[in-house]
Parts: C-alpha cells; sequence; structure tokens
C-alpha cells in the first residue's frame, strides 16, 4: 500500500513537473485529487485494511494530497507568471520610436493671393461682401448698364442656365447688391471677393477664376481716390519701388474707365517676354461708377460718386510667384501645389 501511494506520488509529480499549460494542471487535479480520483479510490479501497492499519494509510493519503496539491499550486503560479511574462514582453511598445507624422496640408496659392488682397484692404477699412455665384440677368448685366443685347456683353461670354440665370462672369453685381441692401446713399466701401466663370480656356484663362471687386461710394469721391487707393494697394502687393499708371478704357458701368497697370515686376520696366517689352503690365479694371448704376440702385448721383475696380486674382498670383501657365493652379498636381 505504502510502496503504491508513493508510486503514484511520483508519478503524479513527475506528470505535474513536465505539464506546461494551465489546462493541463487542471485536468491533473481531476486525475488525482478530485472526487472520482486515484487518491480518492484509495481511500475507498481502505475498508479492505485492518482496522489498525487504517489511520497510519490515511495519513499518508493526506500527506500525498497535500504534497500534490502544493506541487500543483507552484506550478500554477510559476505558469501563471511565465504567461505574463511572455504578454509584457510580445505586447511591448517601443516608445523610443519616432511617431507617424500627421501630413499637414496648407493653403492653395489662389487662397494665399486672395487672402493677402483682403487683408491689405481691410488695413485700409474696406469690408469684405459676398454675392452668389449663380447670378441672374439683372444684376449680372442689367443694373450694371448693360441692357439686354448691348454688344459690350460679348466680351464676357459665359454659361447660362437659362434666360433668366447664369454663373456670374464677373464680381461686379455685388456692387448693386450691396447698394440695394442698404438705404439709398449710405457711404460704402467694400470689396467682394468669389469665383467667376467665363467661357475660355488657355495658358492665362480658366472657365473658372477668381475676383476681388472694390466699391468706394461717398460725397465727393474723385479719380484721385481711386489712384491713391489702388496705388497703395498695388504697392503693398508687389513691392514700394512699382510705379502706378492709369490708361483710358471703356466698361459700360464706369465713366470714365481706366485700365490700371504696374511696371512689369518681373524686369523692373525695362521690357521682357511677360510684359511684351512693353515694361507695363495689366493688373485691374476700374472707374468711376457711371451714374447711371448709382442710380439704378438707389444712389443719387447728384448727391455721391464713387470708384469701383476688378482684379483678377490668378493674374496677380502669376506675377507675384512668377507662373507661366493658369491652368497649373487647378491640375491639382501637389509638384506644384507644395511649392508655396
Ligand atoms: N467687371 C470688370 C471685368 O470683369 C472689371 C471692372 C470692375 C471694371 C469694376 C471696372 C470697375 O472685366
Amino acid at each position: 500500500m505504502e510502496k503504491q501511494l508513493a508510486d503514484l506520488q511520483q508519478a503524479a509529480l513527475a506528470a505535474i513537473a513536465e505539464s506546461n499549460a494551465l489546462s493541463g494542471l487542471q485536468d491533473l487535479k481531476v486525475q488525482y485529487l478530485g472526487k472520482k480520483g486515484a487518491l480518492t479510490a484509495f481511500l475507498r479501497g481502505m475498508g479492505g485494511l485492518a482496522p489498525e492499519e487504517r489511520p497510519r494509510i490515511g495519513q499518508l493519503v493526506n500527506d500525498v494530497r497535500q504534497v500534490l496539491e502544493q506541487a500543483i499550486a507552484e506550478k500554477e503560479a510559476g505558469l501563471a507568471k511565465q504567461a505574463l511574462a511572455h504578454k509584457l514582453a510580445s505586447e511591448r511598445i517601443d516608445i523610443t520610436l519616432p511617431g507617424r507624422k500627421p501630413e499637414l496640408g496648407h493653403r492653395h496659392p489662389i487662397t494665399l493671393t486672395m487672402d493677402r488682397i483682403k487683408r491689405t484692404f481691410m488695413r485700409m477699412g474696406f469690408e469684405i461682401a459676398e454675392g452668389p455665384e449663380i447670378e441672374n440677368d439683372y444684376f449680372n448685366f442689367e443694373v450694371l448698364n448693360l441692357p439686354k443685347d448691348h454688344p459690350a456683353r460679348d466680351m464676357q461670354d459665359s454659361f447660362y442656365f437659362s434666360d433668366e440665370f447664369l454663373l456670374r462672369t464677373h464680381t461686379s453685381p455685388v456692387q448693386a447688391r450691396m447698394m440695394q441692401s442698404q438705404p439709398p446713399n449710405t457711404p460704402i466701401r467694400m470689396i467682394a471677393p468669389g469665383k467667376v466663370y467665363r467661357r475660355d480656356y488657355d495658358a492665362t484663362h480658366s472657365p473658372m477664376f477668381h475676383q476681388v471687386e472694390g466699391l468706394v461710394v461717398d460725397k465727393q469721391i474723385s479719380l484721385g481716390d481711386l489712384k491713391g487707393t489702388l496705388e497703395a494697394f498695388l504697392k503693398e502687393i508687389f513691392g514700394s519701388s512699382v510705379r502706378v499708371r492709369l490708361r483710358p478704357s471703356f466698361f459700360p458701368f464706369t465713366e470714365p474707365s481706366a485700365e490700371v497697370d504696374v511696371s512689369c515686376v518681373i524686369c523692373g520696366g525695362v521690357g521682357c517676354r511677360v510684359c511684351k517689352q512693353s515694361g507695363w503690365l495689366e493688373i485691374l479694371g476700374s472707374g468711376m461708377v457711371h451714374p447711371r448704376v448709382l442710380e439704378m440702385s438707389g444712389y443719387d448721383p447728384e448727391l455721391v460718386s464713387g470708384f469701383a475696380f476688378g482684379m483678377g486674382v490668378e493674374r496677380i498670383a502669376m506675377l507675384y510667384y512668377g507662373i507661366d501657365d493658369l491652368r497649373l493652379f487647378f491640375e491639382n498636381d501637389l509638384r506644384f501645389i507644395r511649392q508655396f
């Protein structure tokens, strides 16, 4: 009996020592210590022993039980420790590894140019107004002294939705919207930046482009105010050494009208390919607001006068950054866009 018990203990300890999974240990526990296990079977078998032998053998069985229980508990603790160590090792985070940099975008060169223009005018006390890109015939043409069938409409070939609605061809309709949105003769000093549309497509024209409109109306606004304002603006944008000149021109909504040129920012005015050897660059259209235009939007030309101007943002950006093809702005080639 003692020999059997000793063998059982030895076999059990060997099995426990060899076991390398918690589930296997559990099985061993049942196999040796469980209600139907080997040790219990031993106790049951004690009926066949002499009564004086029973306490000794009972004691031995309990000793073996204790030894096995302790061996299992130790093994369990060992395996748990091993599992934890393995988990810690395999899930380790290397905090010295440099992080992944999220790629940050930046503003588009047209937006950058637009922002510079806005900032410059805001410093001069201009407010910023906006109008719809889908405009009606009345605001885009009629109220700007461009009646139906007027030949000057041909200067701005457009995209029409219907006889009545079109994509605006310039930001000038915002002039009339501004005047009509407030009591007659209220002084105005505003710019209106935004997208405009024309049926053009080549190296210097895109069907969608950006303009900044300007309108100043008050008592006794003169051509001198126009020139002074635009000169201050252009020197801020292109540098204080540029010279500015006004050249007679025609727009139906201004009288007189003037094209505003700056001395070529590429060659300094001596003549180059960009200025076509003239030394001058055409930058924007302008003029004194036509009395009819004031009148049609409720302002009294006897009481107030004004000047207006409109500039192409792409053109200014091209000159400022030295870009020779306007289409580059809208092709979304990151090799181009990332340079700004
Ligand atoms: N709207 C004109 C254009 O797009 C520019 C302009 C605006 C001219 C205001 C004079 C006054 O060509």
